[in-house]
């Protein structure tokens, strides 16, 4: 796993809300996303593994989309919602009903995926891509593990997919 590489440069401010705060800060111009969650605002949840958008350890959500954290400029979330890992459950101490399903399916080993996988997962069911496996795993395909976890993920999110009643395509429920 690499360390930032950000060089010292020119700060701008950045007002971005981040899992329902807002957060007015100064960053370095060339600052990822990632980055700036885990080192400025101590959001460690998000994970880095490539630093280069192979692995999608680091998806997040930008305005509700599914984003790859390593190649988004910080910057480029000016006024923009971004939801991580930390921000997906309700508040209260429940978990989300794709966290729930991980742990119910065992879809995780050493974990350092999962984050980025229930991001993803949620995009997926969200976005009514999970009508069936080769669905999911196509959807699914930018997030490596590499403990190999795969049909525990897939049987996850169809079952949250089946849950909401989404696995047939229709967009919506689940936050
Ligand atoms: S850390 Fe972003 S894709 Fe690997
Ligand atoms: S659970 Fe280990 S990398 Fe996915």
């Amino acid at each position: 796993m690499s360390q930032s590489t950000t060089p010292p440069g020119l700060d701008l401010a950045l007002t971005v809300t981040v899992n329902g705060e807002r957060q007015e800060i100064r960053v370095p111009v060339q600052a990822t996303l990632l980055d700036v969650l885990r080192e400025r605002l101590h959001l460690t949840g998000t994970k880095k593994g490539c630093d280069h958008g192979q692995c999608g350890a680091c998806t997040v959500h930008v305005g509700g989309q599914p984003h790859l954290s390593c190649l988004t400029l910080a910057l480029s979330c000016e006024g923009r919602e971004v939801t991580t890992i930390e921000g997906l459950a309700p508040a209260g101490g429940e978990l989300h009903p794709m966290q729930a399903a991980f742990i119910e399916h065992d879809a995780f080993q050493c974990g350092y995926c999962t984050p980025g996988q229930i991001m993803s997962a949620v995009a997926c069911v969200q976005q009514a891509q999970a009508g069936d496996a080769d669905a999911i795993r196509e959807f699914m395909s930018g997030n490596l593990c590499r403990c190999a976890a795969y049909p525990q993920i897939v049987a996850a999110i169809q079952d949250v997919a089946g849950q909401s009643g989404q696995g047939a395509g229709t967009a919506g429920a689940v936050q």
